[in-house]
């Protein structure tokens, strides 16, 4: 499997919503990222499920959900039933992680874990050997268009390191200031989906930018 590229729709013209996600998924993106903030766990707030469920309906591509959330356990059903493929929560919100993660898979749909720039991967052990995903913040998670953070690198190794020790299978996806000029950085750390936001909406030419980030992560 060539490594994959998500792009976030949080740095769409959400007044055309719909045609912003037809014309990625026609230049050739594999997944539609879906950021969602509470105003709580991050000093934002986006969109909820009715939004969700009405994407849903015009593309085919996989839809990862972040919940940037307080309490995500009240939030894992709504966005389940609303059309999400994998639900990604934040370690630092669970009480009991392993519990969330079952929950989502009793779901049917994939379990994802991201993580804070400032947490530290150890906080991930118990987590490895039962979910799909894990999600690297490359930025503290809240608005798009910010600098990656650099240490975050070592992080996508180690995680990388800690899974094939373990003989595991669980994605690695990347998330937060990534762009055409430095996608390679996070290909060759060992990322396996790669998100871009503004790097792709707020270029004129998304066909030409995406065939490009494409090409470079292989
Ligand atoms: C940040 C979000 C990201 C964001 C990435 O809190 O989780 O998904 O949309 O946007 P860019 O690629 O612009 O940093
Ligand atoms: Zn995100």
């Amino acid at each position: 499997m060539g490594i994959k590229l998500a792009s976030s729709i949080l740095s769409a013209d959400f007044s055309r919503l719909g045609e912003e996600i037809r014309a990625v998924e026609k230049a050739g993106v594999d997944f539609i990222h879906v950021d969602i903030m509470d105003g709580h766990f991050v000093p934002n707030l986006t969109i909820g499920p009715a939004v969700v469920k009405s994407i849903r309906k015009i593309t085919s591509l996989p839809f990862n959900v972040h919940l940037m959330i307080n309490n995500p356990d009240e939030f894992i059903k709504p966005f389940a039933d609303a059309g999400g493929d994998y639900i990604t929560v934040h370690v630092e919100a669970c009480k009991d992680l392993s519990k969330t993660i079952k929950d989502i898979k009793a779901l049917g749909k994939k379990a994802g874990v991201a993580i804070n720039p400032g947490t530290d991967i150890s906080k991930l052990k118990q987590a490895y050997p039962n979910v799909d995903l894990i999600l690297v913040m490359s930025v503290n998670p809240g608005f798009g268009g910010q600098e990656y953070i650099p240490h975050t690198l070592d992080k996508i190794k180690n995680i990388k390191k800690a899974r094939d020790t373990l003989g595991l299978k669980f994605a690695i996806e990347v998330d937060g200031g990534i762009k055409v000029e430095n996608i390679d950085k996070f290909s060759s750390a060992g990322a396996d989906i790669i998100v871009s936001g503004s790097g792709i909406f707020h270029q004129k030419d998304y066909a030409a930018i995406i065939k490009k980030m494409k090409s470079i992560i292989g």
